[in-house]
């Protein structure tokens, strides 16, 4: 194999690089407002400061991509109230942050099942994403109504649906139909909260990502963490199976 390949095993890892791709499993914002005496909301706000605060810093990194678990397919098993008032910060998130996103030059995509959400909140979606859409800085990608099997799955039908006989089946004819495609492989994949699960998120993509678990909760995630977690990655070795 030629030293100049794509294969993601050549790409970023190991050695102080900075990764690439880094995905995160934002975890603890409900135990981080128990602590408080406040309500479930008041831990999803700050978690909110959280995103805001981590973009800028993976800007400041270096990383290329950055993807956020904003809300799984498993979500919706969480009392109503609370889904309604993860969808209302949702779209106080866009209208107060789509301007700041813009001058940043941040690219966003959005990946797992959300045109099943309200029609307000699809709509508005679909604007960020025309808006930031000429943008060539951090691409940010927020994974709504998502799930790894899920996206799997739809891959596959995608297969059927093009008509691929067996043999024309690899990763690769995988890989181009599932949500991601386009980015770069994920390099690292960080939960916070001291849970160790992928809970369903990129499943497919994290074979070979560095999987980094840490006790803050992700309220209180900060850049300091961020870098911690990128000086982590760069010290370790990633072998993808060779030796
Ligand atoms: C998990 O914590 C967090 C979520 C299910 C929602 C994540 C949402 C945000 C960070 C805010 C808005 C996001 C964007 C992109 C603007 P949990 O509620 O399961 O916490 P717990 O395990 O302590 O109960």
């Amino acid at each position: 194999m030629s030293s100049a390949s794509a294969s993601p095993i050549q790409d970023g890892g190991g050695g102080g690089a900075v990764p690439r791709h880094v995905a995160i499993i934002m975890d603890g914002n409900g135990r981080w407002a128990s602590r408080r005496l406040m309500p479930r909301i008041a831990g999803h706000r700050a978690g909110m400061e959280a995103v805001r605060r981590t973009i800028q810093s993976a800007g400041t990194l270096g990383i290329e991509a950055l993807t956020l678990f904003a809300f799984s397919s498993e979500n919706w098993r969480r009392p109503a109230e609370e889904v309604r008032d993860l969808m209302g910060l949702l779209r106080f998130y866009l209208k107060r942050e789509i301007k700041e996103l813009d001058r940043n030059n941040v690219r966003l995509h959005l990946i797992g099942d959300w045109r099943r959400f309200d029609a307000d909140l699809v709509r508005d979606l679909e604007q960020a994403v025309a808006r930031l859409s000429g943008n060539g800085g951090l691409q940010l990608t927020i994974a709504l109504n998502y799930g790894g099997q899920d996206e799997i799955v739809r891959a596959a039908q995608a297969i059927v649906a093009d008509g691929l006989a067996a043999a024309e089946v690899d990763a690769a004819a995988i890989e181009q139909r599932l949500d991601t495609r386009g980015l770069p492989p994920l390099d690292l994949l960080i939960r916070t909260s001291g849970e160790a699960r992928l809970s369903n998120f990129l499943l497919w993509q994290a074979a070979y990502a560095e999987l980094l678990f840490t006790d803050v909760l992700w309220p209180d995630f900060d850049a300091a963490d961020l870098e911690k977690a990128v000086i982590a990655f760069g010290q370790r070795e990633r072998r993808y199976g060779g030796r």
